[in-house]
């Protein structure tokens, strides 16, 4: 991604200066390459260093963690000044970029920037997501917003280009300044996790089709290739078209997705958001029901193992194909709108304990393009945060309600298939748990907290009494008179 960064930012008519710790690789790379704004091969990170000119602007493109300080201390150590700015392009964990920020003040101005598209977006245009000192923005505003993806400023889809050398002129870029510190990290982040929870209702739709009609890989593939014209259309739902018929360089006449094997990797950044849900305590139960189902898939052995002797259903459906594939699409689209509402809740709260001003229309814009979640949705959230900046949740704007209505018997009647049927569906089944919850002004925390005041003395309020006042039961002899306890 490092050598896709500096040829994007190159064609735009930079000159960049690269280094790699592996003099042989640079080399090769500057012999490879010819970009319009040329490149500079540098020996040694003294050498970079007195290439660039001041304030110098140096990206760091290495393994997140300990890599990020070995570096910044290496590029210290050879010259790099208090002006200077040093920006971390990798998946850092955003609490990393708010220390370093502050251990590398008066040494550099550390900042930190998430990127997403992948190699591909990397090369010619992802979506970038800046956070740190607003005075180094600044100067690397320009560069963030010639290298970003861009979108088509009326219709807000993207202005796809695959042409070194030759890049998009115009079209608003997918890039916007985030906040201060670690504020692009962590809404790169939440990128990530909607990113898990996205894969794992695709990855749940392809198999219920698969499972309740025996479609093959090639048909499911045409499904999601025929959804990618309509309101699912995103790059996600496009790889997944192409993943599904990709035939297999092994097996003539089979397809490769049939022979790839079932256990999910993980590099982390959907862990850390659910942990951050859990610290938090905002429900993105989705998002973590989509890291969870990772974890479960890795489990092979056991599942294997379980599975001859743990018995459920054997899936059977004799209804009408297309009404089914149809309800599966709306399933998919309801828990996507709540897997969003759950990413967007995050940052909302996220930015009350980190004292940012988030801008949530300008980040679903800068979503918009570019990174791993683009999608046409990304342009209703856009305008549901346009409508209303301080919306409490994307459920409740006009548009996704609407959509919701429309569309929620046929989610309810894909969960229930899969739960008679014993498909595992559990990003399907946690959106709409959630959904549920989130629109119930009752739930049986009631119960709970009798429990709890029952075994701990925690106590509980009455509906009854305002709020704040809290009573104690002397359980299980319950014609005691309630107590009233103050100072909880
Ligand atoms: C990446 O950073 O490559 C992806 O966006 C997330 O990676 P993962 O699925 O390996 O965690």
């Amino acid at each position: 991604m490092g050598e896709n960064l500096a040829l994007n930012i190159a064609d735009h008519g930079f000159k960049v200066a690269v280094f790699n710790r592996t003099t042989e690789v640079m080399k090769k790379f500057i012999a490879r390459e010819n970009p319009p704004g040329g490149l500079v091969g540098c020996e040694t990170l003294k050498e970079l260093v007195a290439a660039i000119k001041k304030p110098r602007k140096v990206i760091i493109m290495v393994k997140a963690g300990a890599a990020i300080d070995a570096v910044t201390q290496q590029l210290l150590d050879a010259g790099i000044e208090s002006d200077d700015i040093v920006i971390d392009c990798g998946n850092s964990q955003w609490t990393d970029t708010i220390r370093r920020e502050k251990q590398y003040a008066g040494k550099c101005k550390f900042f930190g920037s998430g990127v997403s598209g992948g190699e591909l977006g990397a090369r010619f245009g992802p979506a970038v997501i800046p956070g740190g000192d607003p005075e180094a923005w600044k100067h690397l505003k320009p560069i963030w917003d010639a290298i970003a993806a861009k979108v088509d400023a009326k219709t807000g889809k993207p202005i796809e280009t695959a042409q070194p050398g030759k890049p998009v002129i115009g079209g608003v870029p997918c890039s916007a300044y985030i906040g201060p510190n670690g504020a692009g990290h962590y809404v790169k982040m939440i990128h990530n996790g909607i990113e898990y929870i996205d894969m794992q209702l695709i990855g749940e739709a392809y198999w219920l089709m698969s499972r309740l009609l025996g479609m093959s890989a090639t048909e499911i593939g045409k499904v999601f290739a025929a959804w990618n014209e309509g309101d699912l259309d995103s790059y996600l739902i496009q790889i997944t078209a192409d993943i599904l018929q990709q035939p297999d360089p092994v097996h003539k006449g089979e397809n490769l997705v049939d022979y790839i094997l079932d256990t999910a990797g993980q590099k982390g950044t959907g862990k850390w958001t659910s942990v951050n849900a859990l610290d938090m305590g905002i429900p993105a139960n989705a998002i973590a029901e989509a890291v969870f189902a990772r974890c479960l898939s890795a489990l092979k052995d056991e599942r294997v193992a379980a599975g001859k002797q743990l018995t459920g259903p054997t899936p059977s459906y004799s209804g009408n194909r297309q009404e089914l594939i149809n309800a599966i699409r709306d399933a998919l689209y309801c828990s996507k709108i709540c897997a969003y509402a759950q990413g967007f809740q995050l940052m909302r709260e996220a930015q009350k304990e980190y004292n940012w001003k988030l801008n949530f229309a300008e980040i679903a814009s800068i979503f918009r393009g570019g990174c791993i979640i683009r999608a046409r949705f990304l342009q209703k959230i856009t305008d549901a945060y346009t409508r209303s900046a301080d919306l409490t949740n994307l459920l409740l704007d006009p548009y996704f309600n609407q959509q919701i209505q429309n569309a929620q018997t046929n989610w309810r009647k894909v969960v229930g298939l899969a739960a008679t049927n014993g498909i595992p569906a559990p990003a399907f089944m946690s959106a709409l748990s959630y959904y549920d919850g989130y629109r119930s002004p009752r739930l049986p925390a009631n119960l709970l907290q009798g429990q709890r005041d029952y075994f701990g003395a925690h106590t509980y309020e009455r509906t009854d009494n305002p709020r704040g006042k809290f009573f104690h039961l002397d359980w299980p002899e319950a014609k005691r008179p309630q107590l009233e306890v103050s100072g909880h």
